[in-house]
């Protein structure tokens, strides 16, 4: 029987309880060793990354640049360490089920620095181009450090593969297979079976697989066009994208070091994130919360949307995000970044710009909710092995309680958007259904402006979007109207 859950890559010492499969015993032959080398910085940081891959809240891009940048790595060495954390972080449930063919025991019961060692050996020698000796022997090597006596393992079943290449899934049926082949948890699988077909979730499994795009949108002053220009001048491929208005994919040899990126011309924001900024409809001179506004990519497109004339309130609970925003939204003398609770209703004493009266109510609120993250597993594949159902409802009860909190600061007539980076349906459509039980007063409202151009994005009366279909990042946001 295997675990439900993918083992864990953490670095804890074995319990002395731990059964250890194939551990070396005074019975048997001593195992074959492979040469003592040196663990490269690369995969040491991509080790060291993956020690989070099933814990905590923190993502493990923003750990990986900061150990990337503790071990000065080259920008080779850095592309290497983001290729192993996020490939291993994508693929960790088939890896492992590939490499229960070849262990007498479930690799959940290995210690987690011998799971992680192995996996990403398995990981290079299936998946990259490395030569085999190096794959194989660094993560012997890697082993040897916590676990010396495993070392024997992880060569044997590592040199097993660099022979003979990935090994079929045998030992697997059913759901527990079909979780192993997608590489995502069983009850993610479960969960979308309730608004998907089998075909359609297993297409939505493989882009969730797939590297993200970069989508860019230029920062306010800065036209499309002339973006364009001095991205191609740099050797980029620039593509328009397909949706959000004004905004590039964007294939740059070295996009954050560009003197484009550095001069301010743009900024990094997802397709589907530029859409649900978009579905808010705010017009200039609009007065506008932006309720959970960290890291701030929608109160740009906000600031963008009321211009001089409008007013952006962007509010976030924690204080280290509140300042990086406050930084953000400086430029813009129409944006206020604050650092506020919204579960206590808007901020209080609140002046527009141009000491105009402000009465508290908004012409347009956006929700952006913290939520179970599901539909952003392109760029944090980790989301799914941490996730339990039981996160996705109390993540529904805090989106519940948030929205009761802001609802009443839009004025009559003006638009409330909720928005989550997910799918559930605990997170967007009952939530929704529960509000508007709630709130007589709300009712569904249509996209702003052209209706053909959201068709093929909107069900139900929301924006769906997915990584599948739109090869977006999985986003739901509904458009609401007060009605009195
Ligand atoms: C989904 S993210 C927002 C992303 C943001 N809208 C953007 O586009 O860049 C949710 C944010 O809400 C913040 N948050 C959570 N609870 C909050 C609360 N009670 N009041 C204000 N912000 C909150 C989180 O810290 C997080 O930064």
């Amino acid at each position: 029987m295997h675990s439900p859950r993918p083992p864990h890559p953490r670095a804890d010492r074995p319990r002395a309880d731990r059964p250890r499969p194939d551990r070396p015993r005074a019975d048997r032959p001593a195992p074959e060793r492979a040469p003592a080398v040196a663990v490269t910085p690369a995969r040491h940081v991509a080790d060291v990354v993956l020690r989070g891959l099933l814990e905590g809240d923190a993502f493990l891009q923003p750990t990986l640049a900061s150990e990337a940048a503790r071990a000065q790595l080259s920008d080779l060495d850095r592309r290497l360490a983001t290729e192993l954390v996020l490939g291993v972080s994508r693929l960790w449930g088939r890896l492992c089920a590939e490499l229960n063919e070849l262990l007498r025991e479930d690799v959940a019961k290995l210690p987690p620095d011998v799971q992680r060692a192995i996996v990403l050996g398995h990981y290079q020698l299936t998946r990259m181009d490395i030569p085999p000796h190096a794959a194989v022997n660094e993560s012997v090597e890697l082993t040897k450090r916590a676990s010396p006596w495993a070392m024997g393992i992880v060569n044997r079943v590592l040199k097993t593969v660099a022979e003979e290449g990935a090994p079929a899934l045998t030992k697997l049926k059913g759901d527990e297979l079909l979780s192993a082949e997608l590489s995502h948890p069983r009850w993610w699988i479960r969960s979308q079976l309730r608004t998907r077909s089998l075909e359609e979730v297993k297409a939505l499994a493989h882009a969730n697989n797939r590297p993200a795009p970069l989508s860019v949108r230029p920062h306010l002053g800065h036209t499309p066009s002339a973006l364009r220009a001095a991205l191609e001048a740099e050797g980029a491929t620039v593509t328009p994208a397909r949706w959000a208005a004004g905004a590039f994919y964007l294939d740059h040899p070295h996009p954050f070091s560009a003197p484009s990126f550095r001069a301010g011309l743009w900024y990094a924001q997802d397709e589907g994130s530029q859409l649900v900024a978009e579905l808010l409809g705010a017009r200039p001179g609009d007065r506008v919360w932006d309720v959970c506004a960290a890291p701030g990519g929608k109160s740009l497109a906000l600031v963008e949307a009321v211009g001089e004339g409008g007013w952006v309130v962007a509010t976030e609970v924690h204080e280290r995000k509140a300042a990086d925003l406050r930084e953000r939204l400086a430029p813009y003398a129409w944006a206020a970044a604050l650092q506020h609770d919204a579960g206590a209703g808007a901020p209080e004493g609140l002046t527009p710009p141009g000491g105009r009266p402000f009465a508290g109510e908004f012409d347009a609120v956006l929700l952006d909710a913290p939520c179970s993250a599901l539909g952003v597993v392109r760029r944090h594949p980790e989301v799914r092995w941490r996730r339990t159902p039981a996160d996705v409802q109390r993540a529904a009860k805090r989106q519940m309680a948030l929205l009761h909190s802001v609802v009443l600061s839009v004025r009559v007539g003006g638009h409330l958007v909720y928005s989550v980076c997910t799918d559930t349906p605990e997170e967007t459509t009952e939530v929704v259904s529960q509000l508007l039980l709630a709130y007589p007063e709300l009712s569904l409202a249509a996209p702003p402006g052209d209706p053909a151009r959201w068709a093929p994005l909107m069900r139900g009366g929301a924006l769906s979007i997915n990584p599948a279909e739109h090869n977006t990042d999985g986003f739901y946001a509904v458009r609401l109207v007060r009605m009195r």
